[in-house]
């Protein structure tokens, strides 16, 4: 599969890179970002070049991807991520932050409808599941505006830094997702 680069109205997707080490640990360490996700710790930069730089050496040649990191992008600065995992036989499963310089603006929304998009369309995917703790509200909301349904809340399921989380489940399956016809 070529590149990934998916266009919104407002933000621009593209690929991680080895560059995308000088910025992201700050997004990750952000403390409103980093409290609700599931990282032990936030790698330094020098870490997180050398992750992206073997597993840039190492990508699997020839098989389905299955790792989608995308980097989400405004006037060409980067301002958060948007990644889609293919879990399994046509089933994704997304993950995305943004900068809280950008919350509020609904560009999340506008990442998450790109990926969604692109999971159903382009990969064919029969449905796109996503987790997300019981109070972080901002999160659930934006699901809900992607149009995935709420299907359960599991209790401590989630070991998050040692301590036992809930998380709520949240998915949508390819029918009931409108694709554009461009992406069909
Ligand atoms: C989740 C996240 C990407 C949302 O970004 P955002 O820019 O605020 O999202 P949006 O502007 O698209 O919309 C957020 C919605 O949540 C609502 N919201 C925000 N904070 C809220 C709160 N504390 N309680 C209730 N609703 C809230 C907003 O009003 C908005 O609702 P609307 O769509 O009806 O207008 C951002 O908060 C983030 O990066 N959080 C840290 C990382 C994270 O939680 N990732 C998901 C982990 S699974």
């Amino acid at each position: 599969m070529s590149t990934v680069h998916l266009t919104g109205p407002r933000v621009v997707l593209r690929e991680l890179n080895i560059d995308d080490a000088e910025w992201l640990p700050g997004l990750i360490g952000h403390p409103d970002v980093f409290r609700w996700l599931l990282d032990d710790v936030v790698p330094t930069k020098e870490q997180l070049h050398e992750i992206l730089q073997h597993r840039a050496a190492t990508a699997p040649d020839g098989q389905p991807r299955r790792k989608f990191e995308l980097v989400v992008t405004v006037d060409g600065a980067p301002i958060g991520f948007c990644d889609l995992e293919v879990v399994k036989r046509q089933r994704g499963e997304l993950g995305y932050g943004l900068h809280p310089a950008y919350w509020g603006r609904g560009l999340i929304g506008e990442a998450v409808r790109l990926v969604l998009d692109f999971g159903f369309g382009t990969l064919g995917l029969h449905r796109i599941h996503a987790t997300t703790r019981p109070d972080n509200m901002a999160s659930r909301r934006v699901l809900e505006r992607a149009g995935m349904r709420l299907e359960g809340h599991h209790r401590e399921d989630t070991l998050v830094r040692g301590e036992w989380e809930d998380s709520v489940h949240y998915a949508l399956l390819a029918r009931d997702h409108v694709i554009p016809a461009s992406e069909c």
